[in-house]
């Protein structure tokens, strides 16, 4: 059975869904998007991705005529036409700057936003993050506006086909030497007994799960030193892990073939992992990690 999606005020079977040729958010990548996970039909940490999404909204100067209450309410209403309302699911939104003939100026005044949501079942990766991953480093070609959670994501489509030809999990960027994100995670590392990660800016994209983990990681008393950690220091990382909302806590056990630490996902990282997923579920999920 075809899914259920919502364009432009209209619930359609994902088929019947269609777009504009003029499409800005096809011409120029020119819009927003956010992913937000549902557990048993209640989305989680809803009022931070609406915050993020509603200064992305700012900074690229898009208005769309919806608030963030109806975002939200559709979401809803899409777990539930989708049947979805038990167990796993994310919500993809996507917001562009509408159908207007192609110039690299806004539209006319007036031209709609673009609005696009759909709700799909979610397989959480627990095997791997039994076992911990492997990632690659790749150069950070992206622009300096990485906060903004724009639909062009070009660099991390190259970085993420980089990883897959390496048959690894992901793609982590470098940039002038410090290890930025992955290309759709935020990145930690342990050094010393301290949570390492590059500092909120305009050069990483300020993750929700990351938020989430920085808040579990002060309750559980752990050090937490913001500032960026550099190829250089791969040899001294006690743990590694990505965080993201299709990733939760994901060990990372190897970088671009070294192994990290024991080449076991780390204590601190399964810590973090059990404290993150006691906010999803209520409770660590049966069956474990
Ligand atoms: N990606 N960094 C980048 C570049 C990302 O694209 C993402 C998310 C994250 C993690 O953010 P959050 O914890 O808010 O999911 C970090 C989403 C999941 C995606 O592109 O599918």
């Amino acid at each position: 059975m075809s899914s259920v999606v919502y364009l432009n005020g209209e619930y359609l079977p994902r088929s019947e869904a269609k777009l504009s040729v003029d499409e800005r958010g096809f011409f120029f990548g020119d819009g927003v998007y956010e992913v937000t996970r549902a557990v048993d039909g209640h989305l989680f940490e809803s009022g931070r991705h609406m915050k993020r999404l509603a200064r992305g909204l700012r900074e690229l100067r898009l208005e769309p005529s919806l608030s963030l209450a109806d975002i939200e309410a559709i979401s809803l209403e899409l777990l539930q036409r989708n049947d979805i309302t038990s167990g796993e699911g994310t919500v993809y939104l996507q917001i562009t700057r509408g159908a207007a003939p192609r110039t690299h100026h806004f539209p006319p005044a007036g031209t709609p936003c673009t609005v696009f949501l759909s709700a799909q079942r979610f397989a959480v990766p627990h095997d791997k993050r039994a076992t911990g991953v492997a990632v690659v480093t790749y150069p950070d070609i992206r622009w300096s506006r990485c906060d903004i959670k724009t639909v062009n994501l070009l660099a991390a489509v190259m970085a993420k086909q980089h990883a897959v030809d390496h048959g690894v999990f992901e793609a982590i960027f470098v940039k002038d030497g410090a290890i930025t994100e992955g290309s759709h995670t935020n990145i930690f590392g342990v050094i010393d007994g301290e949570l390492r990660t590059y500092p909120s800016s305009n050069l990483i994209l300020p993750g929700i799960t990351r938020d989430v983990v920085l808040d579990v990681a002060r309750e559980l008393g752990v050090p937490i030193n913001e500032t960026p950690f550099h190829t250089h220091h791969l040899p001294q990382l006690q743990e590694c892990f990505l965080t993201g909302t299709t990733t939760d806590v994901m060990p990372v056990v190897s970088i671009d073939g070294v192994t990290v630490g024991d080449g076991k996902p780390g204590r601190t990282s399964m810590a973090l992992y059990d404290a993150l997923a006691t906010r999803l579920y209520g409770a660590i999920p049966a069956g474990g990690r």
